[in-house]
């Protein structure tokens, strides 16, 4: 049996009808960047997050980009990045030509909150060197502690841009320290009133919210391999603060809110229409398909229970998980990976090595040992195959093929 990381050719196949109109309505309008087939999908997809806003963009890494850029982080700024992520998250802040400060993951692998109330309560004796933003990554879509983030951010008067680019449809529950600050925040407010960013607002204790739209701003990928990919790059934003997106629908298309009248000079992030297009198709059946991949993640966690050898993730309570990737630590996994190649079943690595051991950021002075956690994560984890599609044929074979593994009757079939 053949088991692909993800099988996109299903999927289309599944809509195919639809896609192919939608396509072909872009073709018959000539409407090849932004136009209406956007526009349909930005209001769709705010309303599926429960956003007032949304623009669409053209990768998650430009949204993230633009958000960073609209909130008016720039050269000299400091940004705390989960060390656990895909580089984008990072790559951004240094686009502003800022610097990323990494903090460790915790057992979720998500940023760890402990850790970033001590780095936020040590560095808050040096005012200058405060943090600008905090980038919470909804890593594999498991919500981080979002509100824990945002009582400590509203604290420290720092703005919250969520990475949900793997994130689609993931629930959080909202936890009620956010609504017992001990802070003072009418003086974080004041503060944002000046930066010209109005203050977010505030979910009642309990209300489950899609994440992405309980920050200050959060941005989506919909790289072909993501929950809801595109068929080529594209990425969107959303916010719920109305001058946070005036400001980033001016930036995202060249500064201009009128053709050729630019009032800032900003770039171009602009989604194309043909994105637009197929994903407000797949928006249609976006939860359905999330549906399924929560119930193939919960079917590898029951058949992974036997296996000593493999941890299999954990849910937090008061998340819904959208299981982008299912991610399982595995003892002996560089030679798992290769045995489960032989026998057909493709799986991958997310992520090798912590930001903080990259070359790109060598610069930044972090050395071995500084974020034992990821770091030890970085050598057991391992990606099983992850979509809706996925059959339960096929995860029952994955696990029968991780067992033989280790029980060592595995390797005489090669
Ligand atoms: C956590 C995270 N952030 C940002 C990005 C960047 O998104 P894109 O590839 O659309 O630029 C990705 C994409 O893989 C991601 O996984």
């Amino acid at each position: 049996m053949k088991v692909p990381f993800v099988d996109l050719k299903t999927q289309y196949l599944s809509i195919k009808t639809e896609i192919d109109a939608a396509i072909q309505e872009v073709l018959d309008n000539t409407a090849f960047i932004m136009g209406p087939s956007v526009k349909k999908f930005e209001e769709g997809f705010a309303a599926l997050h429960g956003a007032k806003y949304c623009i669409g963009t053209s990768s998650g890494t430009d949204a993230l980009h633009l958000a960073l850029w609209a909130l008016g982080i720039g050269s000299g700024d400091r940004v705390i990045v989960p060390v656990n992520t895909f580089i984008a998250t990072a790559e951004a802040v240094s686009l502003c030509g800022a610097d990323p400060v990494f903090v460790d993951c915790d057992e979720y692998y998500n940023i760890d909150v402990q850790k970033l109330r001590e780095y936020l309560i040590a560095i808050s004796h040096q005012p200058s060197a405060l943090p600008k933003a905090v980038i919470p990554v909804h890593l594999y879509g498991q919500p981080a502690d979002i509100s824990e983030i945002r009582a400590l951010a509203e604290e420290y008067g720092l703005y919250v841009v969520e990475d949900a680019c793997q994130a689609h449809c993931a629930r959080y529950q909202m936890a009620p320290r956010l609504n017992t600050l001990e802070g003072d925040p009418s003086k974080i407010e004041k503060k944002r009133a000046l930066q010209g960013v109005t203050p977010v607002q505030r979910g009642k204790d309990g209300e489950w919210k899609s994440v992405g739209s309980i920050g200050d701003v959060g941005t989506f990928s919909f790289y072909p391999g993501k929950n809801l990919g595109a068929y080529g790059e594209a990425g969107a934003v959303v916010t719920n603060d109305d001058k946070l997106y005036q400001k980033m629908k001016l930036i995202h298309d060249h500064g201009a809110s009128v053709r050729y009248h630019h009032d800032v000079a900003g770039h171009n992030y602009r989604m194309a229409g043909f994105q637009g297009a197929v994903l407000s198709v797949k928006l249609k059946h976006i939860e359905k398909w999330t549906e399924k991949r929560r119930e193939n993640a919960a079917l590898y966690t029951e058949l992974l229970n036997d296996v000593e050898e493999v941890i299999a993730p954990e849910i937090k309570e008061g998340r819904s998980h959208s299981f982008h990737l299912y991610i399982a630590r595995c003892r002996r996994r560089d030679e798992l990976k290769e045995y489960l190649e032989k026998q057909g079943i493709a799986t991958g690595l997310h992520y090798p090595i912590p930001l903080h051991l990259q070359k790109a950021y060598g610069y930044l002075g972090y050395k071995k040992g500084d974020f034992p956690v990821a770091e030890g994560f970085a050598d057991e984890i391992l990606s099983l195959p992850m979509y809706p599609e996925l059959t339960k044929a096929q995860i029952q074979y994955v696990v029968e093929r991780i067992n033989g593994f280790y029980v060592g009757w595995g390797s005489c079939n090669d």
